[in-house]
């Protein structure tokens, strides 16, 4: 682990008015979330890109919602790892302005922070696939596992679709506006994520050009690792808990 750099992050988090972090996938791997994009994120031999897509959902709703339901009982069965629990801490006490998620699984909350912006969504919430006035307000449901497969819309009795953002489609208006709104600040930290999934992965160039602090913790390098100002190499649980406890001291 590279110390000077741990705890000259540490002390740009301490000195920082505001702080942004954005989380992705790396965050719940040590909780046990497959990531997306190595091999344990394969489910049934397909990549989630194949199967996170409007197309994939229109023709056969059946198969995706057995890839959400298995993804809904693993999460279901994971807990918040120390990175969740120090991100928690941090933004409880205002060391952190805003949490940002690319996550869907709710581990975040779960750890007890609040106001997280959700920028994929959450596999907790449904829609009507038909967008029907009513359904196309997202509810939340819990159950797992789901039943039955496919969920209908309780609204209209058409299909309901997982409340998560997919390939192809938008970001929802008022989370990227607040995203880019948080990414006004004086330091931005990205965690967990492969920082190729756009909009997301430009998030970090938009801090960066309003003159924030930015640096990355992630097990590998990324396109972000060499234009950050801080690259820290390592398990973000691991490093979180570095970080504080230099900031403790
Ligand atoms: P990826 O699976 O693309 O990348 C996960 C990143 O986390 C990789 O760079 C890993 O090296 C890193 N990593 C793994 N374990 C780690 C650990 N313990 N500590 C730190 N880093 C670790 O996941 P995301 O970047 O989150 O989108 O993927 C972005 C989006 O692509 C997802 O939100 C999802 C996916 O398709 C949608 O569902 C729309």
């Amino acid at each position: 682990m590279p110390t000077n750099d741990v705890s000259d992050l540490a002390s740009r988090l301490d000195d920082a008015r505001s702080v942004t972090v954005i989380t992705g996938a790396g965050v719940s791997a040590p909780s046990g979330v497959p990531t997306f994009r190595d091999d344990h994120g394969l489910w049934k031999n397909h990549r989630p890109e194949e199967l996170a897509t409007p197309q994939a959902f229109a023709s056969d709703p059946t198969m995706i919602w057995e890839w959400y339901n298995w993804r809904r009982e693993l999460v279901a069965q994971c807990q918040p790892n120390a990175a969740h629990h120090i991100l928690a801490k941090w933004a409880s006490s205002a060391r952190v302005t805003t949490i940002i998620t690319q996550n869907v699984d709710g581990l975040h909350e779960r750890a007890g922070t609040d106001g997280v912006i959700r920028f994929h969504g959450s596999i907790w919430e449904l829609r009507c696939w038909k967008e029907c006035d009513a359904g196309k307000i997202a509810w939340q449901d819990s159950a797992v596992p789901l039943h039955p497969l496919p969920p209908r819309c309780p609204y209209c009795d058409e299909l309901a679709r997982p409340g998560v953002v997919w390939f192809g489609e938008h970001i929802t208006p008022d989370v990227l506006s607040a995203s880019l709104h948080a990414a006004r600040c004086e330091v931005f930290l990205t965690i967990g994520t492969s920082a190729i999934v756009q909009p997301a992965a430009s998030l970090v160039h938009t801090a960066k050009q309003g003159g924030a602090f930015t640096a990355e913790i992630n097990l590998e390098p990324t396109p972000s690792s060499t234009e950050v100002d801080i690259a820290i190499q390592g398990s973000a649980d691991h490093i979180l808990v570095e970080i504080e406890r230099q900031r403790d001291n």
